[in-house]
């Protein structure tokens, strides 16, 4: 019987029809060092991994000739994963878009709302007893409805962003990305990154993560926004110099951001917490109930159609 690695627990009635149809192992005990994800590789021969299995281009060098075939991953994003050493093995690795596009997408929203109208601030004094009463300049913040929403990344989430502040916010919408996209709405595509982070009131980041997009977000792009823009970011950590937006934020020179995403996940450097306009969130992107067993049952899915010699639909190498 095939053997499936299932690397955390996911929604239980996708475990119940892995557990029908394969030999599982479920294990819980947080993300596999390169050590254990070349050990996996070698003894399973599906593997149903997420963020922070590290599947390195070293883990599958100590892995030698996998007796591992695919690589159903848990997210749409696979930065863990060296896809092209994978490939070079014959493990092809699979990914889940789509079925987490609108809660990550909504994840961006929470951010962008929070941020700009202070709500994380706002809450910590209501629960620390220090709320005075209602004022004509208590909790000034800045307007969300209107203003313009600069996109890093018009993929399908970024597409989900602009959709949300175009006709739900009656935003303007421009954008960053390789190519020009066709969405619906207006949505000016700016040319450069520079031009882009300095005419947006806020920007959120979309892009996938990976080596085409490490620390994209550098001290120069940060230093083009306006001393009153919000920067959102719910793509990756390593797309964002964390120290560079640490500089900005600390200076003054932008006025606030949200993040569910940080270079070295779980660590949260202390310098983000001890700043009073950031809106900081553990990676909860894709989590809702619905979206998480919606991403299992496609990487399952993914996985089952490998066993019974069909191309998996969401094969990314
Ligand atoms: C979550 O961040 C994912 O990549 O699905
Ligand atoms: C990410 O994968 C996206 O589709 O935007």
């Amino acid at each position: 019987m095939t053997k499936l690695l299932i690397t955390r627990r996911i929604a239980e009635p996708v475990l119940a029809q892995a557990e029908k149809l394969f030999d599982c192992t479920v294990r819980d005990q947080g993300g596999l060092s390169v050590e254990e994800a070349a050990d996996a590789l070698r003894h399973y021969d599906a593997i149903l991994p997420t963020l922070g299995d590290e599947f390195t281009a070293e883990a599958f060098e100590l892995a030698g000739e996998p007796r591992c075939k695919i690589l159903g991953n848990f997210g749409v994003g696979y930065n863990h994963i060296d896809t092209d050493a994978a490939a070079k093995v014959g493990v092809a690795v699979t990914n889940t878009p789509d079925v987490l596009t609108d809660a990550t997408a909504d994840i961006g929203m929470t951010l962008l709302l929070s941020t700009a109208r202070r709500a994380g601030e706002g809450e910590r004094m209501v629960r620390a007893g220090q709320w005075e009463g209602f004022g004509p300049k208590v909790g000034l913040s800045t307007h969300v409805t209107g203003k313009t929403v600069g996109i890093v990344g018009m993929g399908r989430i970024g597409q989900a962003v602009a959709r949300k502040c175009h006709y739900g916010f009656d935003m303007d919408v421009i954008y960053f990305n390789r190519s020009a996209k066709e969405v619906g709405h207006p949505a000016k595509r700016m040319d450069t990154l520079a031009e882009l982070m300095g005419a947006a009131d806020f920007v959120v980041v979309t892009v996938p993560g990976g080596a085409e997009t490490r620390k994209l977000i550098d001290a120069d792009a940060l230093a083009a926004m306006k001393p009153e823009g919000i920067f959102v970011n719910i793509s990756r950590g390593e797309v964002v110099d964390e120290a560079a937006l640490i500089d900005v934020l600390k200076r003054g020179a932008i006025t606030g951001a949200g993040l569910d995403v940080y270079e070295n996940e779980p660590h949260v450097p202390a310098d983000l917490i001890a700043l009073e306009n950031c809106v900081l969130l553990p990676h909860l992107g894709s989590a809702t109930t619905e979206t998480r067993q919606a991403m299992g049952q496609m990487a399952l899915d993914n996985i089952i159609a490998w066993s019974e010699g069909r191309e998996p639909p969401q094969k990314v190498n």
